[in-house]
């Protein structure tokens, strides 16, 4: 890499002790300035590294001087002697060397930084997004770009070397299926009419396959005006692929290969051969369709142990789940009260029960009583407990109550450090269900998106146990967290138009909708499928970040905003008259 320019011969990462005696010219930020006894030092900073800068008044008393007046965060540029350093510092690469300045420039002052532009700073979430360009000069915020790029190139050049086509598609569209609210940008020229901002490239991508074009990639902003959490942004990036001619297993397959030769490429991890567990299995021991499998703790279903007691809660549940809590018979009562208090805020879920096993069983309530000693100690043992072990019993619909306790179970591994840091556990999440009911308005709903297609065999029951049905779609997890999703798709007209049909969409409204679609339908479409990551969550879990907004250089803030654009904002009178929009106060 060539860094020689009109302003430096080298850059500030970049010098050794082979290199003691050049003449050479830096520049870079004055990270950190020291005046000690008639010398100035000054750590000049650029993004490949630091390097000790040296002003000594014995050396020459007015360059000292003039180097007093260097401040933090100003653009400098030095010329001097590389000389070996007398206190080395092993921390840093160039910490053998050290520059004898013999002249110097200021290049630009800087105002006093907000906050300290260091590995840990002092600023807060909101000083720091309104002063992201700071921010982003900090440590941790250049390795995760650096990381970020680094991750881009690689999937580039991956995706390319196995013969995916980098395809562009347009921003400046009709609404698209992922079912979250559009962003959508008023037309001038068509008083009135709206594009939407694409929430994915789904349609897109599935017409190149109707082209031909066999296998396709992009990576893609998308737009998505939906709450916000640590791992959602409105506008995010997407790995998305298609292909023609594959079954779900050709897409797993290629992509769980593309994961496992980024970790290794990058991070130098070799990940385990990734799991393809089914949606309903997921639930019941994990509680969840994102399960983090770095650690045990498994729900058991007990429904059938504990009926027939003549225990009211239990006989008229749906469903009874056990979570076992290792070594949790020395856990505190103020941490059984703690966890009972935030189950019941976070999942309003009805009855909480544990029974810890020490030399004897002890339980909240009457359960030991109702139950019998014995079948207790049977529960524990179908949890794969025992002695020095506690359970927690909860009762009520199998969804929310497995669901419950997968909250808790991650909750409890949390506070109790079972979860292992530095690992990584990937698997694919299969056999979702294809639809599920929404209650409040009265239809099927897609889980995925409506061009998700039904397991072959399933097909048959689509008219009479909708519910049942199983699509070919497919949810790439990393320890907990959805990295990618995707299916196969329909491509046959008559199937597209049944589930339609199921959805609650009449001809003319799916007309209107994705008219364009159905037609190209109609024109040989391959039989395809294909995958999009969250670039952004991959980033974020192979960094061991907790939240996307720190590998996303200009992110929205936890309210959707941007603080240092101060953005959404009010537009004039003049562009809304152009573009005929009135608003009505909220
Ligand atoms: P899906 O909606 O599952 O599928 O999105 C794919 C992946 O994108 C990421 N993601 C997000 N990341 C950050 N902020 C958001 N608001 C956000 N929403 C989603 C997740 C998710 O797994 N067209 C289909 C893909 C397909 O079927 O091929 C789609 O977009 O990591």
């Amino acid at each position: 890499m060539n860094t020689q320019t009109a302003y430096r011969t080298h850059t500030c990462g970049e010098l050794r002790l082979k290199d003691a005696g050049k003449h050479v010219k830096l520049v870079g930020w004055a990270r950190r300035v020291r005046v000690l006894g008639g010398v100035v030092f000054v750590d000049l900073w650029d993004r490949y590294g630091i390097t000790q800068v040296v002003f000594n008044q014995q050396w020459d008393k007015d360059l000292y001087e003039q180097a007093r007046e260097i401040d933090r965060e100003f653009v400098i540029q030095v010329e001097g002697e590389v000389r070996e350093r007398e206190n080395k510092n092993p921390n840093i690469p160039t910490g053998d060397i050290e520059i004898k300045a013999a002249s110097f420039k200021i290049l630009s002052k800087s105002k006093v930084p907000p906050f300290i532009i260091e590995e840990h700073t002092d600023g807060g979430e909101d000083l720091r997004a309104k002063y992201r360009y700071l921010d982003l000069r900090r440590p941790p915020m250049q390795r995760n770009l650096i990381f970020r790029h680094r991750l881009l190139q690689f999937t580039r050049n991956w995706l390319s070397e196995k013969g995916f086509l980098e395809l562009e598609t347009p921003f400046l569209i009709k609404s698209t299926p992922e079912g979250a609210r559009d962003f959508v940008v008023p037309s001038r020229l068509y008083p009135g009419h709206f594009f939407a901002l694409p929430q994915s490239p789904q349609l897109f991508k599935q017409l190149f396959m109707i082209s031909g074009f066999d296998k396709y990639f992009q990576i893609v902003r998308c737009f998505r005006d939906e709450d916000l959490r640590a791992d959602r942004q409105p506008e995010f990036t997407q790995i998305d692929c298609e292909m023609s001619f594959v079954d779900q297993q050709d897409v797993m397959n290629t992509f769980e290969q593309f994961v496992a030769d980024a970790f290794k490429s990058l991070l130098d991890y070799e990940l385990e051969p990734f799991e393809r567990m089914p949606y309903e299995e997921a639930m019941n021991k994990y509680g969840t369709d994102k399960p983090d499998t770095r650690f045990g703790i498994l729900i058991t279903d007990i429904t059938k142990d504990v009926k027939g007691f003549g225990f009211k809660v239990f006989d008229t549940s749906e469903y009874v789940g056990a979570l076992p809590v290792p070594d949790g018979s020395s856990i505190t009562r103020k941490m059984w009260d703690h966890w009972e208090e935030y189950i019941k805020r976070v999942a309003d879920v009805p009855g909480f029960f544990y029974v810890t096993w020490k030399d004897e069983l002890k339980a909240k309530g009457p359960i030991i009583k109702i139950l019998g000693e014995e079948t207790v100690k049977e529960l524990f043992n179908k949890s794969k407990v025992g002695p020095g072990d506690a359970l927690i019993i909860m009762a009520g619909p199998w969804e929310k109550i497995v669901s419950a306790l997968g909250t808790l179970r991650l909750h409890i591994a949390k506070e109790l450090n079972l979860i292992p840091k530095d690992r990584f556990k990937a698997l694919f999440v299969v056999d979702f269900p294809l639809l599920s009911w929404n209650e409040e308005e009265n239809h099927w709903e897609p889980n995925h998106h409506p061009f998700t297609a039904p397991k072959e065999s399933d097909i048959p029951i689509l008219d009479t146990n909708p519910g049942k049905v199983k699509a070919k779609a497919y949810d790439l997890v990393i320890n907990g967290v959805e990295i990618a999703g995707g299916s196969i798709r329909i491509h046959n007209q008559s199937l597209q138009q049944k589930i339609f049909d199921l959805l609650g969409l009449s001809k003319e409204e799916a007309y209107q909708k994705f008219g364009f679609f159905l037609e190209a339908l109609q024109y040989g479409t391959p039989p395809h499928g294909g995958i999009a990551f969250g670039f952004d969550r991959l980033t974020a879990i192979m960094l061991g970040e907790e939240t996307i907004r720190s590998v996303i250089a200009f992110p929205k803030n936890k309210s959707g905003r941007d603080p240092m654009l101060d953005a959404p904002a009010p537009i004039s009178e003049e562009q809304l008259k152009e573009l005929h929009i009135k608003i009505i106060e909220p």
